[in-house]
């Protein structure tokens, strides 16, 4: 992979962990100029150091003020943002029949709406300059649906949604829209799902396994990348072990 992202300037949310740090530190590989933004400053910077990318924000991707904030900061390290990877996300368990309207929000929030301000606020520079890339990272679960995961599926589902409606309002001014809709992957997010949970899971999987965030990252190299990425638009790529065939 090593320089097909030479000259390319990148903002990974949630970068700092899991699928988005495997993914900033892909693009590093890649040539890329990286800024990692993550909730926790300390968190972020220690991330940006060890995966060699330019530098670090932080915000919580649910504070338009914040977002604005590490979006001009991000800016201002890299000149101009090429390509947005929206890696930040949640995930908890609940029967829907059991949910507060709480945890119901705050998954919403963090994994839709936080995909919708970095849109709102890096997409605009894209479409002024003719050219961008904006990789969502999505879910299977949004595909097929997951028990006690209603708030995430639907969260997920509504990413793909904004992906495609995104990508077609963008795509004539050289703005590519596209998701990444992951199988179940050995990050800190599924630390807090049932060992129940997680073993019933992978003997359904075709694969036998679940990914690991390595296994992601070239996808959205892929499609950050020219021309390998250039005739996908609005499309919801899915390395998913084998547990979706869409
Ligand atoms: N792990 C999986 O099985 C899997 C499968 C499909 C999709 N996904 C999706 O991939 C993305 C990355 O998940 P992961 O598995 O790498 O999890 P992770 O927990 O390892 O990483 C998520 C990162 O997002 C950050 N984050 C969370 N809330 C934030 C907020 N409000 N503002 C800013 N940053 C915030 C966290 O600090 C963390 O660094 C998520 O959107 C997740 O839903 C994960």
């Amino acid at each position: 992979m090593s320089g097909v992202l030479s000259g390319q300037t990148a903002l990974v949310t949630g970068g700092a962990s899991g699928i988005g740090r495997a993914i900033a530190a892909a693009f590093v590989d890649s040539g890329a100029q990286v800024v990692v933004l993550d909730r926790d400053p300390a968190v972020s910077q220690e991330a940006a150091e060890a995966l060699g990318a330019r530098g670090a924000v932080a915000a919580d991707v649910t504070d338009e003020q914040a977002v604005v904030r590490a979006v001009a900061e991000a800016e201002e390290q890299l000149g101009r943002i090429d390509v947005l990877v929206n890696s930040a996300g949640i995930l908890t368990q609940s029967p829907l029949v059991e949910m507060s309207l709480a945890q119901w929000q705050q998954t919403i929030d963090v994994d839709l709406t936080g995909v919708f301000l970095l849109c709102r606020h890096v997409v605009p520079g894209m479409v002024a300059r003719g050219f961008g890339r904006v990789i969502n990272i999505a879910s299977q679960l949004a595909l097929k649906g997951g028990t006690s995961l209603t708030h995430y599926s639907a969260a997920k589902a509504g990413v793909i949604g904004l992906t495609k409606s995104l990508a077609l309002e963008v795509a004539r001014d050289g703005v590519l829209v596209n998701a990444i809709a992951p199988g179940p992957i050995e990050t800190p997010l599924v630390d807090g799902i049932s060992e129940d949970w997680k073993q019933a899971k992978r003997a359904e999987l075709p694969l036998g396994r679940f990914g690991t965030p390595a296994e992601v990252a070239p996808t959205a190299v892929l499609l950050a990348s020219s021309p390998g990425g250039d005739l996908y638009v609005g499309q919801t790529l899915g390395p998913n072990s084998g547990d979706v065939m869409p």
